[in-house]
């Protein structure tokens, strides 16, 4: 099974750049030699994870790091987009933990050793423990001390960074974290939500102010996700009630970066729910970035309901990966064209999309043909929106390898790479074969 792009598509040549991604807490392990995190935390609350893991061995990936590169590098890609545990190369009074730095020097100098350039995230969602027993990002101490780590990590690794994204989905981390309660640290507040988010931002703008400073030879931004909004009829009241979640998940977090203001439907928030903004903070959150990373799975259709504004509407006999998220790849060039059209933005990297599929080991080999598919469809989807005009010049597939699935542990498998978590062995899965074979085929 081959991924078929069209002839003259940009995504054919080699200026545009493929990679695979992953992030630490997901792969890791080794959790006994750094500092813990709200996800050690969260893992260990019964109730939060779907099978009751944790990450405490994951995919092994700080043992078996020499190997994982030479998988990176068997699929011929040209980047590899990482995350580094701030509670690994931290410590709590605030210096360098020298242990956790040389492991990630080490794994970057393994990568530039093999012509791989290192997409660097600094935040993927494991905030160190200490920092939630302080409030965690409702505090807004927290946005400065990540400046602070971004300082001292981005001195440390010195000409080994190709990219630096500052924050991982925030949208994630403050609305499934502090609004949701889905996601570590599990609180459940609309203004802890909105809160949360605006320090991230925050902390995105400060961390990036640094970065420019002292790496300036790095595209350095951030990574967003977005699940597009449609409307499930053309009643007014639909399609303002999925403007209106547009507004809450998605643009939320790229208008302040991008225009230095929350969508007018921040005014729609009580008071009591409104975050505290001191003057000054839309300069920082809006300082201009070289790059903006979008993360892009599917999408939500919404119906208009009296109490919250919006409901979701559960989708019924339409394809859908195995966590449930329904296949629907126009969406991705609707969302690519219409980020364009709102915004002047930065160029763009794909910085995930992949599929959640129920993958069988058989005979020595996983035929995820599901999977093929879907990177198929969402490479055409994606080649579309180029050629309306959008500027993308790289793109992620999520995951490298199965990993640790966040609230539903061990049991989605994102990879195209097979994960054998008993023996920690890894197969390269049909898709991975597929994506390295379009690789391959470059002109
Ligand atoms: C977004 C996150 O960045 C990543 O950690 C997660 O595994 C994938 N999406 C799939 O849910």
């Amino acid at each position: 099974m081959k991924i078929e792009l069209p002839i003259d598509s940009k995504l054919n040549t080699r200026q545009f750049l493929f990679g695979v991604a992953t992030a630490s807490f997901q792969i890791e392990g080794g959790a006994d030699s750094r500092l813990p995190c709200i996800w050690d935390t969260f893992c260990a609350t019964p109730g939060k994870i779907r099978d009751g893991s944790d990450g405490l061995v994951a995919c092994d990936h700080l043992r078996l790091w020499r190997e994982d590169v030479q998988l990176i590098k068997s699929l011929g890609v040209d980047a590899y987009r990482l995350s580094i545990s701030w509670p690994r190369v931290m410590r709590k009074d605030g210096s360098l933990n020298p242990e956790g730095v040389a492991f990630y020097i080490q794994l970057l100098d393994e990568l530039k050793a093999n012509q791989i350039k290192a997409f660097v995230t600094l935040y993927h969602w494991d905030l160190p423990q200490h920092l939630e027993d302080n409030g965690g990002w409702l505090n807004r101490e927290t946005a400065y001390l990540f400046a602070d780590y971004a300082d001292k990590i981005s001195r440390a690794f010195g000409d080994r960074v190709y990219s630096y994204a500052t924050l991982n989905e925030p949208f994630c981390s403050s609305y499934l974290g502090y609004e949701a309660g889905i996601h570590a640290p599990g609180l459940r507040s609309k203004a802890g939500g909105r809160q949360s988010a605006h320090h991230l931002l925050l902390a995105h703008g400060l961390a990036l102010r640094v970065l420019q400073q002292n790496s300036p030879h790095t595209m350095n931004g951030l990574v967003l996700n977005f699940t597009p909004c449609y409307a499930q009829s053309d009643d007014p009241a639909d399609v303002a009630a999925a403007q209106l979640a547009d507004d809450y998940f998605n643009q939320w977090y790229i208008k302040p970066v991008m225009d230095g203001c929350y969508p007018d439907s921040f005014a729609l928030l009580a008071d009591s729910d409104k975050p505290t903004i001191h003057a000054g903070d839309f300069d920082i959150i809006s300082t201009p970035m070289d790059f903006m990373g979008v993360n892009f799975y599917t999408r939500t259709v919404y119906q208009a309901c009296a109490e919250n504004g919006f409901a979701p509407v559960d989708m019924v006999d339409v394809p859908k990966t195995d966590i449930g998220w329904e296949i629907y790849p126009q969406a991705f060039t609707d969302l690519l064209v219409s980020l364009h059209q709102l915004y002047t933005l930065p160029p763009l990297y794909i910085t995930e999309n992949g599929a959640a599929m129920d993958d069988k080991l058989l005979q020595g080999q996983v035929q995820d043909g599901d999977r093929v598919s879907y990177y198929q469809q969402h490479l055409v989807a994606l080649d579309s929106a180029i050629r309306q005009g959008v500027k993308v010049d790289g793109y992620f597939a999520w995951s490298l390898m199965d990993n640790f699935e966040w609230a539903e542990g061990y049991l989605k498998r994102f990879g195209i790479v097979y994960v054998d978590y008993q023996s920690q062995q890894r197969l390269i899965k049909q898709s991975g074969l597929a994506y390295r074979d379009l690789i391959n085929r470059r002109t």
